[in-house]
């Protein structure tokens, strides 16, 4: 029988490469895009680890998302750094959710207040990405809008507490492998993944729209 954490990453290759081929990523890693749609892309962000990592201290103790909530993932501290050096010291107040963020924030704290395993699906969908395909939008962004390498800007690619990526990844996904569920569980968990991605191209696809290339 194949593992909870291959069966979850199969069931989700066709709206990773989705995700990974959206218009708007091509054109962000393809260097098409100005700065400003950087910045919005991480302002959007911001609104769902935001989502993500507020709830996290609550779900600390929970038998099933407790074991995944790690501190050296937490990636609010870094965002915030990235938007004061792209948005400036008024940074806060110039913060707004599409309403497709709007949609995945929201979806990710209605998991986070009522469903652990949900919780578990939008975590696993964005850090384990975060850890992988990350690092490629981090190198880009770099040579794009010339960022220093790992520095403001770029903070949030930046898992300064993890010193070694690939095994961190092999001890996520023994997590996920271990998780406490069962087979529904497991189902319904692998579906919210799947709804996960959707949010994020709707998304790439609200910022596709607003970030149009005028040929
Ligand atoms: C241009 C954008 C992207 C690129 C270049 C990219 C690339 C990659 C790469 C190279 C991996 C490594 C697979 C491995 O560990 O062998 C990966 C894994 C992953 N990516 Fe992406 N990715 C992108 C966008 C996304 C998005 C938007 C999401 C969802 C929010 C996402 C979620 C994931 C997840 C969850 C994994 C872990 C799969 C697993 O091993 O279980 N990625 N990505």
């Amino acid at each position: 029988m194949e593992s909870f954490s291959t069966v979850i990453r199969t069931a989700s290759h066709e709206q990773h490469v989705e995700a990974e081929t959206s218009t708007f990523m091509g054109d962000l890693l393809g260097g098409r895009l100005g700065v400003a749609a950087f910045a919005r892309y991480t302002e959007q962000l911001w609104f769902v680890y935001e989502a993500l990592e507020s709830t996290a201290g609550r779900l600390a103790a929970d038998p099933v998302a407790g074991p995944f909530v790690r501190p050296e993932l937490l990636r609010m501290p870094a965002l915030e750094r990235d938007l004061a050096h792209l948005r400036g010291p008024g940074w806060r107040s110039t913060l707004s959710a599409l309403p497709a963020t709007r949609a995945y924030a929201d979806r990710v704290r209605e998991c986070a207040e009522g469903w652990p395993g949900g919780y578990v699906a939008h975590h696993y969908t964005r850090y384990l990405g975060d850890l992988s395909g990350g690092q490629v939008i981090r190198d880009r962004a770099e040579r794009t809008w010339g960022f220093a390498r790992k520095g403001d800007g770029v903070r949030f690619y930046v898992f300064e507490d993890i010193a070694n990526p690939a095994a961190f990844k092999r001890g996520y996904r023994e997590l996920l492998d271990a998780v406490e569920a069962d087979e529904l569980e497991r189902q319904r968990i692998v579906a919210e993944c799947r709804r996960a991605f959707d949010l994020n191209t709707g998304v790439f696809r609200a910022l596709g729209a607003e970030f149009p290339l005028s040929a």
